[in-house]
C-alpha cells in the first residue's frame, strides 16, 4: 500500500511539479504569489480567479515561478474556513493535477484561523482521500497520475510530524474504503478475516473464530444471522498490545461487518440493494483504525472485535418468530430478520467485555432511520456514560469524522419488549428507529462505559458529497476518529 511521502519546505525552495496557493473568497489574489503577482492580479480582474470553495485555477508557468504549474485552490468565505474547507480545497487541487502527478507543494497560510499543524493535517487528508479512486475493478488501465509527494511550504517540525501522522492514518482510511467497495462475492466473512489476518505483526495479534467456535461460545444471535449463507459467519479478533502501554484502559472496538445485507426472509426491496455490500463498513473501520494505531505505535491497549456475517435467504434461514439466545444468556424474539446488525453486535459486545475491554465503542451501519435523520455527513452517537461520550465527541471533532450525540432513555426500552422473550429485535413503532436499536445494544454492553456510533449515513455514499469525498461508495468513516481517540487515550 502506497503512502503519500511528506516533507516541508520554505517559499521559493526547490522546484516542485506543482505549487498550490490557497485563496479565500474574500481575497482577490493569494497572499503568496511566487513571482506571479501581475498575472494573478489580471486574472482576478477578469473574474477568472475566485476563491469559491472547491474551485481551482491552473496556470502553466515558464520560469516565472519555482513550479511549472500553479494551482490556485478556493477555500470559500474566510469566515467559513474550517478544516473541512481545507480538505475540500486540497482534494480539488489534487484532482485538478491528475494529468501531471509528481510533487505538490502546498502553501500554508498564517492568516487563516487554523493553526498550521491542523492546516497541514487537513491538506494531507484532503489530498489522500480526495485522490481515492474506487474503479479498481475496471479492466482498462485508468488514466491519471496521483501525487507522489506533498511538501508543506512554511512548515516546521511540528507540521512535518502532524502531516506524516495524517498520511499514515489517511492511507488506512482508503484501505477501509477498498474493503467497503469490494463486491460481496469477493469479500465474504472469511475473506474479511483473511484481510485482517494479513495485518498481524509484533504487537498486533489476529485471531478468527469459525462457525463451530461461534456456536461453542453460545453466540446464538451471530450464528443465526450468518446461517443462511454458504459463506458462514466469523468473529474476527485483533489484540493490539504495545509494550509501552500506559494505564489500565483497554479500548474495546466493536464493528458490524455484514458483508452483504439482503435482509434475510424479511427481504429488502431490489432498489439499491447492491449498496448493502457496504454494510461491513463499521467492521472495516475498527480493523483499519486498529492498524493505524499500531502503525503509529500509540501506547494504548486495543481489543477489536468484528462480527462478520452475510444476511441471506435459504432453506436454513432464521425466521421472523424465531427466538434466539445470545451469548450473554438473554433471549431475543425475531420480528424482522433485516434488523440483523444489532443481533451480531449483541454477541460481539459480550465477547469484547468478556475479553477485558474497559471502554467500548461500536461502529455500525445500523439503521436507515439514522440516515434519514442525519443524511450523509454526520453519524449519531449514543452512550451510557457522559464522560466517555465527551471523549468520543472531542476526538470526532478534530478527526473530521462528524459525529452528533443522540439520547438513550429507559423509557424507550418498552418498545423492544417482547411478549415471549426478553426483547424483540425490531419494533412496529415507526419512530426513533435509531434510538431503539441503540437501546437494544445497551442490553449487551455489559458493565462500564459503552458508546455506539450509527454510521448508516456517512459510512457509504450513494453519490459525491461535494466535499473531499468526491466518489460514491465507502468513506472509511471512523478510522480517523479511532486514531484520534486512541491518541488521546494514550496521552
Ligand atoms: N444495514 C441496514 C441499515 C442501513 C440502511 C444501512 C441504509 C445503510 C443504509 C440494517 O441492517 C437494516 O436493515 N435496518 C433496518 C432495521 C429495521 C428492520 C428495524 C432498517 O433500518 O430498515
Ligand atoms: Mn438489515
Ligand atoms: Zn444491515
Amino acid at each position: 500500500m502506497d503512502e503519500l511521502e511528506i516533507g516541508v519546505s520554505t517559499p521559493g525552495e526547490g522546484s516542485p511539479d506543482a505549487l498550490a496557493l490557497p485563496l479565500t473568497a474574500d481575497d482577490r489574489t493569494p497572499p503568496s504569489a511566487d513571482g506571479l503577482a501581475a498575472q494573478l492580479r489580471q486574472l482576478a480582474e477578469d473574474g477568472e480567479l475566485r476563491g469559491d470553495l472547491g474551485r481551482t485555477v491552473l496556470l502553466h508557468t515558464d520560469g516565472t515561478s519555482t513550479a511549472r504549474r500553479v494551482v490556485v485552490a478556493g477555500l470559500g468565505k474566510r469566515a467559513d474556513v474550517d478544516a473541512d474547507a481545507v480538505r475540500t480545497a486540497a482534494a480539488a487541487a489534487v484532482r485538478r493535477l491528475r494529468d501531471s502527478g509528481g510533487t505538490l507543494a502546498w502553501t500554508l497560510d498564517e492568516s487563516l484561523p487554523i493553526p498550521l499543524e491542523e492546516q497541514a493535517r487537513a491538506v494531507v487528508e484532503g489530498a489522500v482521500l480526495g485522490g481515492y479512486n474506487p474503479a479498481r475493478w475496471k479492466t482498462q488501465e485508468q488514466d491519471g497520475k496521483s501525487i507522489g509527494k506533498l511538501l508543506l511550504v512554511g512548515g516546521g517540525d511540528g507540521v512535518l510530524d502532524a502531516a506524516r501522522r495524517a498520511a499514515a492514518v489517511s492511507k488506512w482510511v482508503n484501505w477501509a474504503r477498498d474493503l467497503a467497495n469490494s463486491p460481496p462475492n469477493e469479500l465474504t466473512p472469511a475473506g474479511l478475516a483473511e484481510r485482517a489476518a494479513g495485518l498481524a505483526g509484533a504487537n498486533l495479534r489476529v485471531e478468527t473464530l469459525d462457525p463451530t467456535q461461534i456456536d461453542e461460545l453460545g453466540m446464538g444471535a451471530l450464528s443465526a444471522v450468518g446461517r443462511a449463507s454458504a459463506n458462514g459467519p466469523r468473529l474476527i479478533v485483533l489484540r493490539y498490545e504495545p509494550p509501552n502501554a500506559t494505564g489500565d484502559v483497554v479500548l474495546g472496538l466493536v464493528g458490524k461487518a455484514i458483508t452483504f445485507d439482503a435482509g434475510g426472509i424479511s427481504l429488502k426491496p431490489a432498489l439499491k440493494m447492491y449498496d448493502m455490500k457496504g454494510d461491513m463498513a463499521g467492521g472495516a473501520a475498527v480493523i483499519a483504525g486498529t492498524a493505524a494505531a499500531a502503525e503509529l505505535q500509540l501506547p494504548v491497549r486495543i481489543l477489536t472485535v468484528v462480527a462478520a456475517a452475510e444476511n441471506l435467504v435459504s432453506g436454513d434461514s432464521f425466521r421472523p418468530g424465531d427466538i434466539l439466545r445470545a451469548a450473554n444468556g438473554k433471549t431475543i424474539e425475531i420480528t424482522n430478520t433485516d434488523a440483523e446488525g444489532r443481533l451480531v453486535l449483541a454477541d460481539a459486545l459480550w465477547f469484547a467485555r468478556k475479553e477485558g475491554a474497559t471502554h467500548v465503542l461500536d461502529f455500525a451501519t445500523l439503521t436507515g432511520a439514522m440516515e434519514v435523520a442525519l443524511g450523509d455527513l454526520y453519524a449519531g452517537l449514543f452512550a451510557n456514560d457522559d464522560a466517555w461520550r465527551d471523549d468520543i465527541l472531542g476526538a470526532a471533532q478534530t478527526s473530521g469524522d462528524h459525529t452528533w450525540p443522540f439520547p438513550l432513555h429507559r423509557r424507550y426500552r418498552r418498545y423492544v419488549d417482547s411478549a415471549y422473550a426478553d426483547m424483540k429485535n425490531s419494533s412496529e413503532l415507526r419512530q426513533a428507529g435509531a434510538v431503539l436499536a441503540a437501546e437494544f445494544l445497551r442490553e449487551f454492553s455489559g458493565d462500564g462505559p459503552w458508546a455506539h456510533i450509527d454510521m448508516a449515513g456517512p459510512g457509504f455514499l450513494e453519490r459525491s458529497r461535494g466535499d473531499y469525498y468526491t466518489q460514491r461508495g465507502g468513506t472509511g468513516y471512523g478510522v480517523r476518529l479511532i486514531a484520534e481517540l486512541a491518541q488521546r487515550l494514550s496521552a
